[in-house]
């Protein structure tokens, strides 16, 4: 290893460029190519998207591609599309009809694939199956389901009937899953009994009957069997209708898309800010395609030959983007698993790619380190030789992961694309792009097509080249969320007023001389847990819901594995005394609340919370505490400062 070590991290100086090999065959092979490209996509954006979109059915063209009243926009104005048709009627008069387009494994070892004209007509007819229970276009459909096929046919039905969908991953417990049913109001929730996690089944169905119970807007709840009787649910409701009886009587005649405006909402996306009410991200029909479609197909590099597996779940943006939308636009053939990685062993993933002969791996730098932690002797015994690429997403990989990945998964052969993005940017927005631009471990790279990322200070001025600052973006692009659901106002203010006339991303970042981006993580009340992104706020009302706590603040420390980790100071209510069962009954109470994703890792009990004089917490002593640091920072307006040394007393 080279480079010198900063806190817990390895500066990597080294750059990595694409082999000839791969190179010779990519869809951009200089940085020339990337630089015109680029350029076009921002000097003449008409002529760009139309020509990259050219593969995508319209139904109508567009009249004016961006209408910017800001910060409102409409992509593709006057455009008229269905993203299913694009997804699967498209393949059907080509040789991808018959490819398959979902290889799907679950944890026990069941295998199952649909091939492109299998998918379309399963969706056909479940699109027939929602518009029997009433669903019509703009009626919306939440899903809280596993990953399995069903699932990716549950969103391209709902898409096919102009239904935006709201997948909830399947993490989340029951009073998440209800404020998120109740926030977008859906009429229809589909499920499924259960679904495969380390060996054990997540009881799915029992969750959204517990949600569902105080959510008076639903109105049917359809249920997939997927596990078999000795997993059937406990009860079943007058509500409840079964995915196969269903799917058998609907009439495929009904299964007809919906020709949509460009602007109709494709998706709400609930994820996690500054406040303790998550918001619904909205993402429109063409706009979000359009940016689906085109990463995956340059990002990836990707060939009709290609098997992609995007290990994310579907109730992320990444398997949004990443699993149905980009891969099934562009005709590739997609790996779903349900399941853990280390089921029965760490060496499962590696078997996935020899089995199915993976040739993309798109996988979070949480999954690598964990992988390190196991040693090598799995990836030993494995073959890889199908992989050619392989990708990292949402959060920052340190270049020790980095530099794993290439060698004993990539084994040196196959790039590595580092990708910058967010749910709400809907796409991927920074990236190195293989066969055109070398790799830096720890960089994320350059802009994609349509995107204008920026550096800068608070008073939105630029910083210069190797200056930390905030990363922002400086124009609209397809792909980008259109408003918060129900909450245009937390639109304009959280992302578009912080920093006057620009999109705020939350993120601080850097940029090198080369114009390579370095994106060291979340400035605001976000936090980055093993890859799951969770609010500080969602935590802290969690905990002071608990009859016991009287305020609680929730930081992130630094930590090998998860890249963050979850730290909460309670103060507890009169009556109640710290103890290790206290302790373990908030970290309860937090997963039952939100979910096991999001349980503290450490719970600390505080006579009081280092505060400024106007009475706000001050969390950025709470992390220093949480790191055991000092704190280097201004402590002039801490209210009381032997709250803080009572704190790190007690370390
Ligand atoms: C972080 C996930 C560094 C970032 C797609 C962002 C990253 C947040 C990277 C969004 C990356 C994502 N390098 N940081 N390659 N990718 N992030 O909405 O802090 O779950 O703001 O979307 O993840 O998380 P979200």
């Amino acid at each position: 290893m080279t480079g010198e070590r900063i806190g817990t991290f390895i500066q990597e100086n080294r750059t990595f460029e694409p082999s000839e090999a791969f190179r010779a065959r990519a869809r951009l092979r200089s940085r020339e190519e990337y630089e015109r490209l680029y350029r076009e996509s921002l000097e003449q954006p008409e002529a760009f998207w139309a020509r990259e979109t050219a593969d995508l059915v319209f139904d109508r063209r567009w009249t004016e591609l961006l209408e910017w009243n800001a910060p409102h926009a409409r992509w593709f104005v006057g455009a008229r599309l269905n993203a299913s048709v694009s997804c699967l009627d498209r393949h059907l008069t080509t040789s991808r009809r018959d490819a398959p387009a979902l290889v799907w494994e679950s944890e026990p070892g069941e295998t199952r694939t649909l091939t492109y004209a299998e998918l379309h007509a399963e969706v056909v007819r479940f699109a027939a199956v929602l518009r029997s229970l009433g669903v019509v276009s703009g009626d919306r459909v939440t899903i809280y389901m596993g990953m399995v096929p069903e699932v990716v046919v549950a969103m391209l039905a709902c898409a096919r009937i102009g239904a935006p969908h709201s997948v909830v991953f399947g993490g989340f417990a029951a009073e998440a899953l209800r404020d998120r049913i109740e926030d977008c109001g859906a009429r229809v929730v589909v499920t499924q009994d259960g679904a495969w996690r380390r060996g054990r089944v997540v009881p799915l169905k029992a969750t959204v009957d517990r949600a569902v119970a105080e959510t008076p807007c639903v109105e049917k709840v359809v249920v997939l069997r997927h596990l078999g009787e000795a997993h059937a649910p406990a009860e079943r409701h007058a509500r409840d209708v079964d995915w196969h009886e269903a799917m058998a009587a609907a009439d495929p005649g009904r299964g007809a898309p919906e020709s949509v405006d460009a602007e109709h909402p494709l998706y709400v996306l609930y994820t996690s800010g500054s406040t303790g009410r998550p918001k619904g991200v909205l993402h429109t029909t063409a706009g979000y395609l359009a940016g689906a479609h085109v990463s995956t197909r340059y990002v990836f590099d990707l060939r009709d030959d290609d098997v992609f597996w995007c290990t994310a779940d579907v109730g992320w943006v990444t398997g949004h983007s990443y699993v149905v939308y980009g891969p099934l636009s562009n005709g590739a053939t997609v790996v779903l698993y349900e399941g853990a990685p280390n089921q029965p062993d760490w060496g499962r993933f590696w078997r996935i790619v020899d089995r199915h002969r993976v040739s993309i791996l798109y996988t979070a730098p949480t999954a690598i380190r964990a992988f390190i932690r196991q040693g090598t002797s799995f990836l030993e015994q494995a073959d890889l030789s199908s992989l050619r690429l392989l990708g990292s997403v949402g959060e920052p990989i340190n270049p020790e992961a980095w530099i794993w990945y290439h060698e004993h998964v990539g084994r040196r052969r196959c790039p590595i694309v580092d990708t910058w993005w967010q749910t709400e940017t809907g796409t991927i927005l920074l990236t190195t792009l293989p066969g055109a631009t070398p790799a830096k471990p720890g960089s994320t790279g350059l802009p994609f097509f349509g995107a204008a990322p920026a550096v800068v200070r608070r008073d939105g001025s630029p910083v210069g080249a190797g200056e930390a600052g905030l990363l922002v973006l400086t124009r609209p692009w397809p792909s980008m969320l259109r408003t918060v659901w129900g909450d245009d106002e937390r639109y304009r203010k959280q992302y578009w007023s912080e920093i006057e006339g620009v999109y705020f991303t939350g993120d601080g970042a850097h940029r090198d001389a080369e114009g390579y981006f370095r994106v060291v993580g979340r400035i605001d009340d976000v936090l980055n847990v093993a890859g799951h992104r969770i609010g500080t706020a969602e935590i802290e009302s969690a905990l002071v819901a608990h009859p016991a706590v009287a305020e609680a603040a929730a930081v992130g420390r630094p930590d090998e594995l998860k890249g963050q980790a979850l730290v909460v100071f309670v103060t507890l209510k009169p009556g109640h005394e710290p103890s290790e069962a206290m302790r373990g009954t908030l970290a309860e109470h937090v997963g039952s609340e939100i979910g096991k994703f999001a349980r503290p890792d450490t719970v600390r009990f505080a006579d009081g919370l280092p505060k400024t004089r106007s009475g706000k917490i001050m969390r950025r002593l709470l992390k220093d505490v949480a790191a055991g640091r000092e704190s280097t920072g201004d402590v002039s307006t801490l209210e009381d400062f032997t709250v803080l040394a009572k704190l790190r007393e007690e370390e």
